[in-house]
């Protein structure tokens, strides 16, 4: 397949590029060109996120989009989410692309329902900023039309995938461990693999990393 990735120089994004191991062209569409790591396999467009003709010309041609945007936490910006929805979506139309995965979070609308103390305070107070960009943004995919799917991590963190994480339809899910920890890893693996599953369209899936044997 060839899939857009928009948020390629982040850190999940740097970890779908394992994507092109599996065989998987990837278009970067990044407004830091320069950043994105070069390799076989990835095509880099440079254009920032409102803009629909350069987002569109980045989609023809991709079977899909990948959208891991995010914003610092610590030093939070414009919305980020609330920006780029609109334009993924109208570049998907006009491209032919129906399909689109974004990273969200455990926490985020619905899936606040399954998180617990201590995270749950987190999300209502540190977090409640960019959770609100999430949920302003990828509330546009529903009734789009496309077939989108939103990955709701716990606290990321930068270890191996595991073996067998734990992927739960948000509106399946019993309460989530009170410090839920996804591996970015196993984000893009989990990405990946619900890529062609049409069981998993229009849907939230909670992503939680197995605990590491030691
Ligand atoms: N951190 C956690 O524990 C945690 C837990 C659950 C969910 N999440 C979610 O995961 C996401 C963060 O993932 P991550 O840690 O992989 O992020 P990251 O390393 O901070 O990367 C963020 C990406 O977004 C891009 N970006 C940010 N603002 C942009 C803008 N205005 N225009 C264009 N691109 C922009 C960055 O581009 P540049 O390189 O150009 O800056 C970068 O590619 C967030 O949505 C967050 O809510 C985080």
């Amino acid at each position: 397949m060839r899939i857009a990735v928009l948020g390629a120089t982040g850190r999940t994004g740097r970890a779908f590029l394992t994507a092109l191991s599996a065989g998987h062209e990837i278009v970067a569409y990044a407004r830091r060109p320069d950043a994105v790591v070069r390799s076989d396999g990835v095509h880099v467009v440079g254009g920032e996120l409102d803009d629909l003709e350069a987002m569109t010309a980045a989609l023809t041609g991709c079977d899909a989009v990948v959208v891991t945007l995010g914003v610092k936490v610590m030093r939070p910006t414009a919305p980020v989410l609330r920006t780029a929805m609109p334009t993924v979506i109208a570049a998907c139309r006009a491209a032919g692309v129906r399909r689109v995965i974004v990273l969200s979070a455990l926490g985020a609308g619905e899936t606040l329902a399954a998180a617990r103390l201590p995270y749950r305070l987190i999300v209502r107070t540190a977090l409640i900023a960019p959770f609100r960009d999430h949920v302003a943004g990828e509330s546009l995919l529903v009734g789009s039309g496309l077939d989108w799917t939103t990955i709701h991590p716990g606290l990321l963190g930068d270890g191996p995938a595991t073996a067998d994480p734990l992927v739960v339809d948000a509106g399946a899910a019993g309460a989530m461990p009170g410090w839920p920890h996804t591996e970015r890893a196993d984000v893009a693996a989990v990405m990946l693999r619900v890529m062609d599953d049409s069981a998993t369209f229009g849907r939230r899936l909670l992503v939680l990393s197995a605990p590491q044997a030691s």
